[in-house]
């Protein structure tokens, strides 16, 4: 039915001619398109309105090519959607002015309906699923149950969410409360995304990297696996760690179809640890786009070497940086489909 399925059969695990390639935060400040929209309308406006959603959405497909669409919007809707105030303030990032700080705070937040909270969300994917037309995949995601906590306890990006961290160590009761409220309205969130046509799911665990691996087991790993439990039937589900390497052994017996790597943890290293048998997508440190062109296509052509080019999907170690310029992004995807083996 998809045109191009190269992504969805590097998931399934199946030999290809060369691996697909999508990039973390492909629609964004780096893309002029993109910044067009932006200085029209805020973050959430581009996110509730179907229309523009879905056009963001397509922007990177139509210049680049990727195998893979990834929906605009916010692994931030969720909070919102539970009661939770998020703002998006320009040059700052999230702002939830009224965090989640004990368990009074956790006992008003709500476990929505996610088909009425959410259904620009689903709208979305319906337009962007016409504009496609069956080209490419089109991927849904949602942050992981931990990473949520962290913006709604901290109240903002971090360098080490030490509020959050706080919470749960001297809170856990109402920690693992909120984690499961999280987790339940997640699992909606993401079979609705399903229903409505998204092709594949992604997990970001975007602070995984902020705990021990004991701590990682208890607040972050556990709900991500009853999300993968819950998922996996329906779709193949992607969960990216960042930070999360020590756990990788774990998460590749979780029944997810592939696991994200970041640019810290080789190729080798990473293969090794998940047994060589799962999808593994990642791992091109962003920053790197920065390099000239022609060191870009040989980077990517080695780490394609590197992971093997079946049972991977090349991609960022995490995402693409506002200061990248485009022929640098278009030097990265084309490297990609113009790959051959034994260079
Ligand atoms: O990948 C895509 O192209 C789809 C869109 C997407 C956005 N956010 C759009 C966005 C995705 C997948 C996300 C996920 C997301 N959002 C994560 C997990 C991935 C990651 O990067 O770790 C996290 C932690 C967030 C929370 C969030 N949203 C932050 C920290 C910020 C500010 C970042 C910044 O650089 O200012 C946002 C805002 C945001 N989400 C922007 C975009 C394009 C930039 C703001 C804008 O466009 O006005």
């Amino acid at each position: 039915m998809i045109k191009n399925d190269l992504f969805l059969r590097a998931l399934k695990g199946e030999t290809v001619e060369r691996p697909p390639v999508w990039m973390m935060r492909q629609a964004g400040r780096y893309l002029p398109e993109f910044m067009e929209i932006k200085e029209k309308y805020d973050f959430f406006t581009r996110c509730q309105t179907p229309e523009l959603a879905s056009e963001i959405t397509v922007q990177p497909i139509r210049r680049f090519g990727m195998d893979a669409a990834i929906l605009f919007s916010d692994i931030l809707v969720i909070p919102q959607a539970m009661n939770i105030e998020v703002q998006m303030k320009p040059n700052f990032g999230p702002y939830l002015p009224n965090p989640v700080r004990n368990r009074k705070d956790v006992s008003e937040v709500i476990v929505p309906d996610v088909e009425e909270a959410l259904d620009y969300v689903m709208q979305a994917i319906t337009a962007t699923k016409e504009k496609l037309n069956d080209e490419v995949p089109l991927i849904g995601f949602a942050g992981s149950p931990w990473t949520i906590l962290c913006y709604c306890v901290q109240g903002q990006g971090s360098k080490t969410f030490d509020k959050a961290k706080e919470f749960c160590f001297t809170q856990p009761v109402a920690a693992h409360e909120l984690l499961q409220k999280i987790t339940d309205t997640t699992i909606a969130y993401l079979k609705a995304k399903v229903k409505a046509g998204v092709n594949a799911v992604q997990v970001f665990d975007s602070w995984g990297g902020m705990l021990s691996p004991t701590d990682y087991q208890e607040f972050s790993w556990k709900y991500i696996q009853q999300i993968v439990d819950a998922l996996k039937e329906e779709t193949p589900v992607i969960v990216f760690g960042k930070g999360c390497w020590f756990a990788l052994k774990e998460m590749s017996q979780s029944g997810a179809s592939a696991l994200g790597v970041d640019w810290t943890c080789s190729a080798q290293n990473a293969r090794y640890l998940t047994g060589g048998k799962i999808t593994l997508q990642g791992n091109f440190d962003p920053a790197r786009l920065l390099s000239p062109p022609s060191e870009i296509k040989k980077m990517v052509t080695q780490m394609i070497n590197e992971f093997g080019k079946d049972r991977y999907v090349v991609n960022l170690g995490h995402g693409i940086l506002p200061n990248v310029p485009v022929e640098n992004a278009k030097a990265f995807i084309d490297a990609v489909k113009e790959y051959k083996l034994a260079h």
